[in-house]
């Protein structure tokens, strides 16, 4: 089994990265070994070196893996079944098959997708992207007029296809409307980006459990709804499901009660779903996205002053969600710096993380809004 590592990944980077993702391998394939490295140079692939994995049960075995330069994730080229790919025992064939090191620009070429919440923020931001990568895109949110502006520039940025669907999501008809518009437009489905989030509050909480009903419905259920409706599609693609979280999905944070709770309920849904696809080999990937601040409008207009660290730009945040999404990753964090390290804190050293997150938090600034 060979696995090639581009120039710019470092070998440590490397080790971890087998590492995870040899612990991620179906129990009959958890046997692999990592042999010392023969120094060889791919025809036409400048720099990249060449390992070896191999099997103690069966060393015969051979399949390329090829490790982004990017990202240091291993995407597999192998021309065997994606059931028995050796780094990324869950990545599809029609996907897998495209080049990593240019993915930036074709991984999605051609591929149908439907992102929420894309009138504006984040999701108009990854609409772009796609468009830029020539994918058929479908775009949801309540604003028509929004959406009218970001197909139209999906269009000028060279999608294949372009088209919106406006509706609210606290309907869970219209939730199921929007994925049976992607089977009428493009006869099956790609990728499902769910994005959006309702208007909540920015406070303590007030009490009101009703509107934390509201809100999961907003936030959770039309999640779950429209991965429903679109699973049969997406086991015909080997498709993508990428779900936008955030750290308060992950760990309990102040003055986002109900947006927290919310986030949450994304994590159980979803990550217990993957498993149970794991165990009954069904190939679509879960890509839940942990996210940390965003310099998004709503984002600034809401938190600026009062959470301390600086908010990351959406457009790269935007790019990393598709780029996880199609390297078929567990988990998404960006920035990466202020997700992994909180969540590596939260088992082993919860007070210490509590106090260095309430140290974010200027409340001389604070002022209740509703956003
Ligand atoms: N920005 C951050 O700092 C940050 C941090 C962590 C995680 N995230 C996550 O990233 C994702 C995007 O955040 P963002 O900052 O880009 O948000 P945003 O700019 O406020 O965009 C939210 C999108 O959801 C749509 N939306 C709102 N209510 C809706 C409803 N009832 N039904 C359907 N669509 C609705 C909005 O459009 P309409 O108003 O036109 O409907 C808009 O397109 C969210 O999942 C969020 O939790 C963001």
């Amino acid at each position: 089994m060979q696995t090639r590592v581009c120039c710019l990944c470092c070998l440590s980077s490397l080790l971890l990265c087998s590492s995870l993702h040899l612990r991620r391998l179906p129990l009959q394939q958890r046997d692999l070994l990592l042999s010392p490295p023969p120094r060889q140079r791919a025809e036409g692939e400048e720099g990249e070196v060449t390992w070896v994995l191999r099997s103690s049960q069966d060393p015969s075995t051979v399949m390329q893996t090829r490790v982004c330069s990017l990202c240091c994730v291993s995407s597999a080229s192998s021309s065997q079944p994606a059931a028995s790919c050796c780094m990324h025992s869950a990545l599809g064939p029609p996907l897998a098959a495209q080049d990593p090191a240019g993915h930036q620009n074709s991984m999605l070429k051609g591929k149908r997708v439907i992102v929420t919440g894309a009138s504006s923020g984040i999701g108009e931001q990854m609409a772009y992207h796609l468009a830029k990568m020539g994918s058929h895109i479908l775009i949801t949110a309540r604003t028509e007029e929004k959406l009218k502006k970001v197909v139209a520039q999906c269009t000028h940025l060279g999608a294949a296809s372009a088209h919106y669907i406006a509706g609210s999501m606290d309907n869970l008809t219209f939730a199921k409307q929007v994925v049976h518009k992607a089977e009428n437009l493009f006869g099956g489905l790609d990728m499902l980006i769910l994005n959006h989030i309702g208007h909540t509050y920015f406070g303590y909480f007030d009490g009101n459990v009703d509107h934390v009903r509201d809100l999961l419905k907003i936030n959770f259920l039309s999640y779950a709804t429209m991965t429903v409706a679109a699973l049969p599609m997406l086991k015909i693609s080997n498709g993508n499901i990428v779900v936008v979280s955030s750290v308060a999905g992950k760990i309990g944070l102040p003055l986002t009660v109900p947006y927290s709770t919310t986030k949450f309920a994304l994590d159980g849904f979803f990550s217990s779903l993957r498993m149970e696809f794991i165990q009954q080999k069904t190939n679509v990937s879960i890509t839940l996205c942990i996210i940390s601040y965003i310099d998004t409008d709503s984002a600034l207009k809401t938190v600026s002053g009062v959470i301390q660290q600086p908010a990351a730009p959406k457009e790269e945040c935007a790019l990393e969600i598709i780029k996880g999404g199609f390297l078929r990753k567990r988990e998404v964090y960006y920035q990466y710096h202020a997700t992994k390290i909180p969540l590596l804190l939260r088992d082993w050293a919860p007070e210490i993380l509590q106090s260095l997150l309430l140290m974010n938090y200027n409340m001389d600034n604070f002022q209740r809004k509703e956003v």
